[in-house]
């Protein structure tokens, strides 16, 4: 049956564009939302912002424990002390977030008509720097992971709230995000739905599985295991940097953070978890 499905999915996605039938990024979102809640019927939907604890009862009180003391709760004091730090012209990143206090992460990423690209957090954060003649920031760790945690903790609350323009360039960048998403890839020959839609709440090696749904909501993210490999101890990482591990997973070759291709990746990805509130940062294994 899953078999199945993925054929007729892939064959859906080949034949779609070919025979001009609009993608329909709505109906999508039901479909992905019922998968999971038909799969876990005991699960609220809210509570797949948590990730695999959602689904695995066995480690979730060691991850509330942690979520009691948070490690990256020095990562959000160290983003909001960065982005209020005036710039050498004087400004701040407020000139170009006004609204950041209030919360923003729920509204990334989006499409950009003007531009024909999909514009995440990340990006947006480098152009106000360098709009305000700084160096960009790497994309996978360090301040921008410090700057993203402390923005997240300022969205918390709001409901994911990306919105798919209905034009050719943005359906393309969907199209391609979800393509990715169903897509098998590398020497395991093995897509994110692979684990994380059909086989969620299942086992790889001593992991389990978590659902694809609420995945996005809590970036970036303070992984134990990141941590170990930094000298200084800092293990936020944003969702690109998790991309990657996950591309690298299945051997396959990882695209660069901030690539179109992750970009397209998140824009699908984030769109699927509409509507499920933001509760990031988070702590994980
Ligand atoms: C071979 C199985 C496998 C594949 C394929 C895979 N992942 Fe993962 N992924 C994991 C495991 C294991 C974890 C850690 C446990 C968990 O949270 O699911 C993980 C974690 C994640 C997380 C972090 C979840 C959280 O709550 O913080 C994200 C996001 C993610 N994967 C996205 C993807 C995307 C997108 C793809 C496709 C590019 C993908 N994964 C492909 C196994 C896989």
């Amino acid at each position: 049956m899953k078999k199945v499905a993925v054929i007729v999915s892939a064959l859906c996605m080949l034949i779609a564009p070919l025979a001009g039938i609009a993608a329909n990024p709505d109906q999508d979102l039901k479909d992905f939302r019922d998968h999971f809640t038909k799969k876990f019927p005991s699960v609220p939907l809210q509570d797949f912002t948590n990730g695999v604890y959602s689904v695995d009862k066995a480690s979730r009180e060691q991850w509330e424990a942690f979520e009691d003391f948070p490690p990256y709760e020095i990562y959000v004091d160290k983003g909001e002390d960065i982005f209020n730090t005036p710039f050498k012209n004087g400004k701040t990143y407020s000139s170009c977030f006004p609204q950041a206090e209030k919360g923003i992460k729920q509204n990334f990423p989006y499409f950009s008509e003007k531009r024909g690209e999909v514009v995440t957090l990340e990006v947006a954060i480098n152009e106000c720097r360098e709009k305000n003649g700084e160096k960009p920031l790497k994309y996978k760790t360090g301040k921008m992971a410090h700057l993203t945690a402390y923005l997240a903790y300022k969205s918390r609350g709001h409901k994911g709230n990306v919105q798919i323009v209905d034009s050719p360039e943005s359906m393309a960048e969907y199209e391609r995000g979800k393509k990715h998403f169903y897509a098998k890839r590398g020497q395991l020959n093995m897509s994110c739905a692979d684990c994380h839609y059909y086989n969620a709440g299942g086992k790889v090696r001593a992991d389990i599985l978590s659902p694809a749904i609420g995945q996005t909501s809590h970036f970036p993210v303070y992984r134990n295991k990141w941590s170990l490999a930094n000298s200084s101890g800092d293990g936020m990482g944003t969702l690109h940097r998790r991309y990657g591990g996950c591309n690298k997973q299945v051997r396959a070759k990882p695209f660069k953070a901030q690539s179109a291709e992750y970009r397209a990746l998140e824009y699908f990805h984030t769109y699927m978890s509409n509507g499920l509130t933001m509760n990031g940062p988070g702590v994980r294994k």
